[in-house]
């Protein structure tokens, strides 16, 4: 009977799209709760493994993230207690949001100390119902201090604390975040800024949006800074959005003299624009004109530093490139002798994710969590070459470490070493970065695109012989992105 043999066919159709669907529906399932540790393969990039049980096991006689801390004895030279609250608050410029902020405010206090004090910074989570942490980011710290909830810490929850001690060995502007439900923390206003060996007078710039408002630090529109005519001026800008920012000084030429905490080495001046990736930070120097005033220009905001009127001119379409910018300096490790190779390659399919119908970000063609876990040893050179064919662009960042650039497409640096922390890394480009495995743990390694990184991003550079005690999800709610 044809009628019959039509159904069993579509039944037999039905059944083979529907199995495997159900199939990688199950196995897209992320655990309630489970360790970094145990996510996705090891990847030991040509190294050697150990041969121990590293991986997704308890290690015998290695060392717990736990034991990574900063001193923890010892009189702070800078103690800070910062607040964090879910509340309504009101902008600099006026506005009223309703978000995240700490000790009152968003951003939260500039921290301040000089290179080498110790800093202690005491979290305590008046009113966030998720859980908060506080994340140095850039700042490369002992991994016990690293603030992810899930990796090197549990959340502090509503009522706790947690206290932070570092030194402050790496000179230079970076900034701290939730890194609990960080895409919507920080998005939302758990954020400030830290530098490290600045001048009192140094002009600090954070940019965020604000509930699609962009504002420098918490003010829309055009702010002030008086700064007398002649004067020399270092602008540590700051970008807390999730997408990059073209930003620059507009009203004289100016050097780009840091990036991401670290000296650019025999900067020029420059009339440009400076691509900003977000999460990352640029030092700009300029002399303050002496009739006029320069002016920050960082999109729909700007900040006029001077005190004539600044120059109402747009950016110049031309765009600084680090990779040829400055001039040339020893990098102190050397690539050719790498002891590990990694492969980072972005891409893109639908699928499932825990469950979730969707296209979804890969990591060399797994998903999340089934992602490499990047294996080093303590002392270990790594290259590792980031590739991009997702579609769309992604800011890189490693924990715990910088990284050097070695090339762009294939094209070699020729200027400055261009040491990062956090790299925008466009559709269909390829870098390759360099850096020294000197700070044993668990780094997350992922986009800072925040959302990106909830969905997927992200996946950990790992030291043999560390373990972590803690969980992501588990009886915390520990939910580091
Ligand atoms: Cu600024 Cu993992 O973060
Ligand atoms: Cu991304």
């Amino acid at each position: 009977m044809r009628k019959w043999k039509g159904r069993l066919i579509a039944l037999g159709v039905t059944l083979a799209v529907l199995v495997p669907l159900a199939y990688l529906w199950a196995t897209s399932l992320v655990p309630n709760d489970y360790s970094a540790m145990d996510m996705g393969y090891a990847d030991y990039g040509g190294g050697p493994s150990s041969g121990h049980q590293h991986h997704g096991g308890q290690h015998q006689n290695g060392k717990g993230v736990a034991d990574l801390t900063g001193p923890r004895t010892g009189k702070p030279d800078v103690a800070v207690t910062l607040v964090a609250k879910k509340q309504k608050f009101t902008l600099a410029s006026g506005e009223s949001m309703d978000g995240f902020t700490l000790n009152g405010s968003s951003p939260g206090p500039l921290i301040r100390a000089k290179q080498g004090q110790l800093v202690e910074v005491t979290l305590v989570n008046e009113s966030v119902p998720d859980g908060a942490t506080l994340h140095w980011h850039g700042i490369d710290v002992p991994n016990g201090e690293d603030g992810v909830a899930g990796v090197t810490q549990d959340a502090v929850p509503v009522g706790g604390k947690h206290v932070y001690r570092f030194l402050a060995d790496d000179v230079g502007t970076y900034w701290y975040h939730s890194h609990q439900v960080s895409s919507e923390e920080v998005r939302g206003g758990l954020f400030g800024t830290i530098v490290i060996d600045g001048a009192d007078d140094d002009v600090i710039a954070a940019i965020h949006t604000y509930d699609g408002k962009r504002t420098i630090n918490g003010r829309t529109g055009s702010q002030r800074v008086e700064v007398a005519a002649g004067k020399k001026v270092r602008v540590r800008v700051i970008n807390t959005d999730n997408t990059i920012v073209r930003t620059g000084l507009v009203g004289a030429q100016y050097k780009v003299i840091a990036v991401d905490g670290r000296e650019l080495h025999g900067p020029t001046p420059v009339t440009a624009a400076f691509p900003l990736a977000a999460g990352a930070r640029v030092d700009l120097e300029a002399v303050v004109p002496a009739s006029g005033a320069l002016r920050l220009d960082a999109g729909t905001v700007s900040m006029e530093i001077g005190s004539g009127t600044a120059s109402a001119e747009p950016l110049p379409s031309a765009t600084v490139d680090l990779l040829s910018y400055g001039t040339r300096a020893p990098l102190g490790l050397d690539p050719a002798k790498a002891d590990r190779r990694f492969e980072y390659r972005i891409g893109r399919r639908p699928g499932f994710l825990d469950g979730v119908p969707g296209l979804w970000w890969t990591i060399n063609g797994h998903k999340f969590p089934d992602v490499p876990m990047y294996m080093v040893a303590e002392g270990d050179v790594v290259v590792m070459k980031i590739s991009n064919s997702s579609g769309q662009a992604h800011p890189m960042h490693l924990h715990g470490h910088h990284a050097v650039v070695l090339s762009r497409n294939g094209v070699a640096a020729t200027g400055t070493p261009w040491w990062i922390d956090t790299l925008e890394v466009g559709d269909k480009e390829t870098y390759e970065i360099a850096f020294l495995a000197d700070n044993p743990g668990i780094w997350m390694d992922h986009c800072h695109n925040l959302p990106h990184a909830s969905e997927g991003l992200m996946t950990h550079l790992a030291y043999e012989g560390v373990s972590t005690p803690y969980q992501i999800g588990g009886k915390h709610g520990n939910e580091p992105e």
